[in-house]
């Protein structure tokens, strides 16, 4: 796919009398026969202390270097790697030529050491020409401008058959009488005169000391000059920056004087970063070289010398786009290509490429058949700050974060990740603790690292929203090691997904013989849930204190809250018993979202009396002991208007305030106590006998004690002897008047007076 010409050969050449050179080490020298240069490059590690290219000439050695190096069509850079190059033209000060397509060179590569010690390395260089010589060739190296063009061929009826197959006469012949005409704008302080141009007419002789290579070669007259020498100018094409030199050689040829035009422009423009791509543009036609019309054009690009074909350009990203006069050729920042290269510092990650780019761009116009121009500019762009992308490739319904971080260059590795405070070595995959860690290879040469960690895992935290959504969160930090500097670098990366997934804790509640039975079933949220117990919160203080027992399962508890315990709230008493309820809450922290249930339970009961703190009294009296029989229809309070609320045969429901139906009310010890009592008292009749002295003797005492001045209390009392038995029931008759006769199964007042007004009423 890319025209690669191998490099021909490179020769140990013993002959040479210098007494210190060495034997070539294997893999330290590379050489390529470019287009139109020999490429040499030494590796960085073989480099001296000091080193440099030395060239054998006719009248001796010439070092490679400065205006000499670019007058005579040499360029030496460090590469990117640090490797030494090379690129001599082919048309080169001292390059053997032979008909312009056999070429060779003779190159010294000298190292010295610290001590000034030197080693020399000598270096035959020699190039078939592939791609055989174009009317017009123009090289815009890094340091020269290089044009060469062919002899023109005299008028026909003087064409001379020398000129076709060259006589075997020295090309140079004459050189010296040779005149270079230069065209220069005329610096004027007027502005009108803008655009004014001078002629400067001077013999070969003196361009050279102008700084100007001219020479001619079997077929070739060449001009070459260093950049921003004297007599070349700047300007703009289509608004980018050219550098021109406008010149024209006079040469006889026998009886003609012949003139062929040798200007030569290139486009300065330096690459550069726009956003992700690095874009170079020169002008489409180079106006000052070219004549109109331009009948066809072709631009091509590549990389090291070598052409990029248009399949291998598409594929790396490569693009050429023309518009409005101007060729833009875009690269991706960190291409193929070229060489990337990763740097740390303060944990900041930036990356520097290096691409050795370089163009061909060729036209026919009205003067040239046809036009070659091949531009080289290598880019290198230091240390841009590249942070690293998080990919977040998480798909909700796979039920597992897949975070991926990248694109790196092959110089940075993972060491390993920390989730939530846990690291986990790149080495130990992490698959033992059920996470996926692993290295994800690109075409292009980049990688990624991927990290898969299912919801549920335990380093994945969760967090309640509310309405059943809950946030899973991963939190990870990536180490990543820059080799060869060792550099560690730490990203942070952060995903997260809401689910409606949320299964809420239930409560349920049941009745039971000896109080209310409550499950707590904990769903699927454990977390941050606060649980209440008729509004106070539950935990193991008030568990012991209020005697409720516990049973712990998996994936609930259920407890017993006995009947008469904290916790109970009274809602009523009535003839079927007394009416009471349990409530048990789980309030979520975060979002105060709460799931509540409240059992109610009915417990029949004998006989109960119940203060309530609005001052009113409910009693249950239960009368079917009592002998000879009575009807509970006619029992009263004191007050004989008093009358029950509600009978059947053998019960009697009353309620009264304390003020009323006859109430006697004492001060003892700053207590009021509040007393009546129940008693039957029929309805005389006339024709029908007055009760009988038994039962003028059922008087069952009811009363309340409330404390003088402070906050009344919900009060519940059960006879002394509830469970009835045949052995007691005969006694009913002898109840005393005592209050003592009741006794409080709970007291309120003993109560947490918070709790106690919360759920006592
Ligand atoms: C011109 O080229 C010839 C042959 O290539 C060479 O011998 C001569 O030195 C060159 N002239 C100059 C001025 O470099
Ligand atoms: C290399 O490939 C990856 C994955 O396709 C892409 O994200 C990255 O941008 C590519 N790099 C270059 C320089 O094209
Ligand atoms: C993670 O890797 C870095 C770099 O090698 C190292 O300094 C750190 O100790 C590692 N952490 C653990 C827990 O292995
Ligand atoms: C990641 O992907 C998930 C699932 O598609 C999405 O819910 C979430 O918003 C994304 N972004 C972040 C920053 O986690
Ligand atoms: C009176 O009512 C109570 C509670 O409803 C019941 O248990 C009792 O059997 C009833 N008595 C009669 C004689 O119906
Ligand atoms: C209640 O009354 C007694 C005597 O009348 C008094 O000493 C006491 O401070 C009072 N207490 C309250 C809480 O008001």
């Amino acid at each position: 796919m890319m025209d690669r010409t191998k490099m021909l050969c490179v020769i140990w050449l013993c002959i040479f009398p210098m007494s210190d050179s060495k034997s070539i080490p294997i893999g330290m020298f590379r050489t390529e026969c470019q287009d139109r240069h020999f490429w040499l490059a030494v590796r960085s590690n073989f480099l001296g202390y000091t080193f440099r290219f030395d060239v054998e000439g006719g009248h001796g050695v010439h070092t490679v270097t400065g205006p000499w190096a670019a007058e005579c069509g040499y360029t030496t850079a460090l590469d990117a790697s640090g490797d030494l190059t090379l690129r001599a033209s082919y048309l080169a000060c001292h390059v053997k030529n032979q008909e312009d397509s056999e070429l060779q060179l003779l190159v010294w590569f000298v190292n010295q050491g610290v001590h000034g010690e030197e080693a020399s390395y000598p270096l035959l260089l020699t190039c078939q020409l592939q791609q055989p010589w174009n009317p017009r060739e123009i090289v815009c190296e890094e340091n020269y401008m290089e044009v060469s063009v062919l002899k023109p061929t005299p008028p026909d009826d003087q064409k001379g058959t020398e000129w076709m197959n060259p006589a075997p006469v020295s090309p140079e012949e004459g050189l010296s009488e040779w005149r270079v005409v230069f065209h220069v704008p005329v610096v004027s302080e007027e502005p009108g005169e803008a655009g004014a141009m001078r002629e400067e007419t001077v013999p070969v002789g003196m361009a050279h000391l102008l700084g100007y290579y001219i020479n001619s070669t079997g077929s070739r007259i060449l001009l070459r000059c260093p950049y921003g020498s004297r007599l070349s100018y700047p300007m703009q094409v289509n608004g980018i920056e050219v550098e021109l030199v406008s010149a024209t050689v006079l040469y006889k040829h026998q009886w003609t004087l012949l003139r062929v035009d040798t200007s030569v422009a290139c486009a300065t423009r330096e690459a550069v970063l726009a956003e992700t791509h690095i874009v170079w543009s020169f002008p489409q036609v180079l106006s000052p070289v070219v004549q109109l019309p331009v009948t066809r054009r072709r631009v091509r690009v590549g990389v090291e010398g070598q052409y990029l074909s248009s399949c291998m350009a598409q594929q790396w990203g490569y693009q050429i786009q023309e518009q409005e006069g101007t060729v833009e050729i875009r690269v991706p920042f960190g291409a193929k290509g070229g060489l990337l290269k990763s740097h740390v510092s303060d944990n900041e990650y930036s990356q520097s490429y290096f691409l050795d780019l370089f163009y061909l761009h060729e036209w026919e116009d009205a003067q040239w058949s046809l036009t070659q121009q091949r531009t080289f500019r290598p880019v290198s762009l230091r240390r841009q700050p590249q942070t690293p992308r998080v990919i977040n490739n998480t798909v909700a319904s796979e039920g597992a974060f897949s975070v991926a971080l990248g694109v790196f260059p092959p110089d940075v590795s993972l060491v390993n990740v920390t989730i939530a405070g846990r690291t986990v070595s790149w080495s130990e995959g992490g698959g033992r603790l059920g996470l996926g860690l692993s290295h994800v290879p690109f075409p292009n040469g980049t990688h990624a690292y991927l990290l898969q960690a299912p919801f549920s895992h335990p380093l994945v935290s969760q967090r309640y929203l509310g309405d059943r959504h809950r946030r899973y969160t991963l939190s990870v930090i990536f180490s990543l090691l820059v080799s060869p500097e060792a550099d560690l670098y730490h990203h942070p990366a952060m995903v997260e997904t809401d689910l409606q997934d949320v299964e809420l804790p239930r409560i349920e509640g049941q009745c039971t013989q000896r109080g209310v039975e409550l499950q707590l079933h904990y769903g699927n949220v454990d977390a941050d849930w606060t649980v209440y117990m008729g509004g106070q919160r539950l935990d193991w203080e008030l568990m012991q204190l209020a005697g409720y027992s516990l049973v712990v399962k998996n994936d609930q508890f259920s407890m017993d809250v006995p009947l008469f315990s904290q916790g109970m709230t009274y809602e009523g008493l009535g003839m079927e018993g007394l009416l009471v309820s349990a409530q048990l809450s789980v309030v979520h922290s975060d979002t105060g979202e709460d799931i509540t249930h409240r059992q109610h339970c009915v417990f029949p009961m004998y006989e109960l009396l119940v203060c309530l703190p609005d001052g009113r009294v409910v009693v249950l009296i239960d009368t079917s002991e009592v002998f000879p029989p009575i009807d509970p229809k006619w029992t009263s309070l004191l007050n004989p208007s008093c009358r029950p609320l509600e009978t059947n045969h053998t019960r009697a429901l009353f309620s009264f305030t304390i003020e009323s139906c006859g109430t006697v009310k004492i001060l003892i010890d700053g207590q009021l106590h509040y007393i009546n009592e129940v008693r039957y008292t029929p309805k005389y009749l006339s024709h029908k006998k007055p009760p009988s002295n038994h039962h003028l003797n059922f008087r069952i005492p009811v009363g309340c004690i409330h404390p003088a001045n402070g906050t009344r209390t919900l009060s519940i009392f059960q006879p002394q002897n509830h469970t009835p038995s045949p052995a007691t029931s005969r006694s009913r008759r002898l109840r005393s008047h005592s209050t003592e006769h009741w006794k409080q199964p709970f007291l309120t007042g003993e109560r947490d007076r918070r709790t106690a007004t919360r759920d006592v009423y």
